[in-house]
């Protein structure tokens, strides 16, 4: 790290389909209900990609507002990462097609810690930033889930949307990124995963046909106990290593995953549930996307302000989860980008 050098969010940007799937588009497919989805969830409606829409494209587009807020031209981004596993192909890196899209020269890769893509995106850039690597680092956060799901398998296909979200990292003279916290637990990869479609079992008409190239998950249950522990303790190392409280926390912006999850990080911490941002009711689980939509809605909306202490947090498959820590350094946009 070179001494003095500290990253900061510049702005944020976020793109949603704009095919708005409300749950009742489920009842007809599978054994389920509006009400079932919302008590237990959250979610009232989550966004599909359409006919040329990919992560590519809404990457793109997410990252495009994002420097537009900042005021800085895409030509001036020293690093793009995509965070994804939904990629728009195997090879080459989505980055590829948003670097190409964007007209940048920078280099670019995708990071696949899925829906906590981001959370690990925003530590490495900021790394990147810090040790004087890159000046300006682009994360982007995005995924087309709809194009994995099996819409027969009502324990899934309920839960997951489409969409973008991205953010500018940029030098500052204080910290904006305090610090992250990165976790990994392998040995639990089979709770939830795609199993067909890579090197282990290629895809075949067999494996089509058993929808063995889609999400999988086991023991929903499992993984919401995991994932509200593990949160958690995440947050409190985070806390801890800056020496602040969780009563310092302005914001609360969470992977949106399960409403009832979020609000019960928030409880484990102590912190009031005013202060948890939930915006899972009109995009669904966005995977690697969620965070930095959530972001976008709440600075845009208003609710975060320069000088906020925001904490994000999530969880999910590998099993990956992290925390940042996040001093809010960019003023409310008035672009409406
Ligand atoms: O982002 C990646 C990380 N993923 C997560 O964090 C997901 C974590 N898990 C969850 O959010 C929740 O476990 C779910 C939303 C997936 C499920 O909620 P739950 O309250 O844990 O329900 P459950 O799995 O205990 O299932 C309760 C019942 C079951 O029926 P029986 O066995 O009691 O007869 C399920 O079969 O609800 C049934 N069920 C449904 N019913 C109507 C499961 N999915 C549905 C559905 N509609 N879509």
């Amino acid at each position: 790290m070179t001494p003095g050098r500290h990253a900061r969010i510049a702005a944020v940007g976020s793109a949603l389909p704009r095919r708005v799937v409300p749950n009742r588009y489920f009842e007809s497919l599978v054994e389920t209900s509006d009400q079932w989805i919302v008590e237990r969830t959250g979610i009232h409606a989550r966004r599909f990609a359409g006919a040329g829409e990919t992560t590519a494209s809404l990457s793109t587009e997410a990252a495009r507002r994002a420097l537009a807020s900042a005021g800085t031209a895409p030509e001036a981004v020293d690093l793009l990462i995509v965070a994804t596993c939904t990629p728009d192909r195997p090879l080459p890196s989505t980055a590829a097609f948003v670097q190409a899209r964007l007209g940048m020269s920078c280099p670019a890769f995708d990071l696949n810690a899925a829906c906590a893509g981001f959370v690990y995106g925003i530590s490495v850039g900021t790394s990147q930033v810090t040790a004087g690597a890159a000046d300006r680092v682009l994360v982007v956060g995005a995924e087309v889930l709809s194009r994995v799901l099996n819409m027969t398998d009502r324990t899934t296909c309920v839960l997951f949307g489409d969409g973008a979200g991205a953010a500018l990292l940029e030098p500052g003279e204080d910290a904006g990124v305090i610090d992250s916290v990165l976790a990994m637990d392998g040995a639990q990869a089979e709770l939830l995963t795609i199993p067909a479609g890579g090197s282990e079992e290629p895809t075949t008409a067999e494996s089509l046909a058993k929808l063995r190239n889609t999400i999988h998950m086991r023991d929903g249950q499992a993984v919401f106990k995991q994932a509200v522990v593990a949160m958690a303790a995440a947050a409190t190392e985070l806390l801890d290593k800056a020496g602040l409280q969780p009563s310092d926390v302005d914001t609360v912006v969470a992977h949106q995953a399960n409403a009832r999850i979020i609000l019960a990080v928030g409880k484990r911490l102590g912190i009031d549930p005013s202060k948890v941002f939930l915006d899972i009711a009109e995009v669904g689980n966005t995977s690697a996307a969620s965070i930095p939509i959530a972001l976008d809605r709440a600075w845009r909306s208003g609710r975060l302000s320069r000088g906020d202490l925001v904490l994000t947090a999530a969880f999910g498959a590998g099993l990956a989860w992290g925390a940042n820590l996040i001093r809010w350094t960019a003023d409310v946009p008035n672009d409406h980008a």
